[in-house]
């Protein structure tokens, strides 16, 4: 698909979302969130700011959705990059699935509420012992990035949300130049079911087997790089089954979207370790495997900070 064919279908996938909820106070927040941070206030000169995504789109099936398709992601990844990030010294735009994993709640169990707390007394509820030191970290880390304005966090649920959130946040970024960073790790829906096109109310069973057509959604990445912030250090990612095509699909989409890295991922071995694929080289990145609460997202990042600094020496020459 040329240039100028691309753009008509993400318009046209754009002019026929159902409107963002919110579009205003989520434009608004970014803002005041932008301007606390850049160099406008004076304070935290030049801090850099990554957007990360994370957790799966949906794809609602009825306008009053009761069926939508999903998929597998967790939210995992950005989760914990979005620690690493903050540890780093980061702004984080935290745009992830609502329900999904959270920051510094990782170490908490699935269902913390009933868990990790139970009653002192008729009246009073306390921290279960066992998780007194996880609590208290997870307040205490998530309070101090949100009051030091290092955190936002954006929710969406479906691909129609998520896309347009992205356009929002990354117009956004545009006033930051070479000090922003997107970091795509969401696991965005490749096919969906257009808004015209979907049945307004809940698909009966009674009708028979369900025929349907998906439309591809139109990929974003190259009108994120051109048009939406075109200064920003881009990385996407690519994530397969098949080890055997993991690298050459990831080379690709680095040289087909104009992305500064692509991590590749296998489904599999995703949180032992991911490659770093660039222009110039491929970098295997791994979990320390000394340690059983590492994460490859530390080394990851590490690596990825890295680059922007280069980059950002780069861009100013
Ligand atoms: O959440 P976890 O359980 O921890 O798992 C993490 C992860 C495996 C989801 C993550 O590491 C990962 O690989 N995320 C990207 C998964 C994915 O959607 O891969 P893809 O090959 O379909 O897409 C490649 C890139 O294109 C992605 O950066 C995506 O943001 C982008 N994309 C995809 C589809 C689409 N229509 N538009 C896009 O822009």
């Amino acid at each position: 698909m040329d240039s100028i064919a691309l753009h008509d279908v993400i318009e046209s996938f754009f002019d026929s979302a159902p409107p963002l909820k919110d579009a205003a106070k989520i434009t608004d927040n970014l803002k005041k969130f932008i301007e606390s941070i850049s160099p406008v206030s004076g304070e935290g000169k030049g801090r850099r700011v990554v957007c990360v995504t994370s957790g799966g789109t949906t794809v609602p099936l009825e306008q009053r959705c009761v069926r939508y398709i999903d998929n597998f992601s967790s939210g995992n990844r950005g989760a914990a990059s979005t620690e690493y990030f903050i540890k780093a010294g980061y702004a984080v735009i935290f745009l992830y699935r609502r329900g999904t994993c959270q920051p510094y709640c990782r170490s908490l169990p699935d269902d913390p509420l009933l868990e990790c707390f139970e009653f002192a007394d008729e009246l009073d509820v306390q921290v279960r012992k066992p998780y007194s030191e996880a609590v208290k970290g997870t307040i205490r880390n998530h309070h101090a990035a949100v009051s030091s304005g290092l955190l936002l966090k954006l929710p969406f649920t479906t691909i129609f949300e998520y896309l347009q959130m992205l356009r929002i946040i990354a117009i956004s970024m545009r006033s930051l130049g070479p000090q922003a960073m997107f970091y795509l790790a969401a696991a965005v829906s490749d096919f969906y079911v257009p808004w015209k096109s979907m049945a307004e109310h809940k698909i009966q069973s009674a009708s028979g087997p369900l025929d349907m057509r998906l439309m591809q959604v139109p990929k974003m990445l190259s009108v994120l790089r051109t048009e939406w912030t075109p200064m920003a250090f881009c990385i996407s990612f690519k994530l397969e089954t098949d080890s055997k095509i993991l690298l050459e699909k990831a080379s690709t989409a680095l040289k087909k979207y104009k992305m500064h890295s692509v991590v590749a991922n296998e489904l599999l071995t995703r949180k032992e370790e991911v490659t770093v694929v660039t222009t110039d080289q491929n970098i295997l990145v791994q979990r320390d495997k000394t340690r059983v609460d590492s994460d490859v997202e530390d080394p990851l990042v590490e690596l990825l900070v890295d680059k922007h600094s280069t980059y950002i020496k780069e861009s100013s020459t």
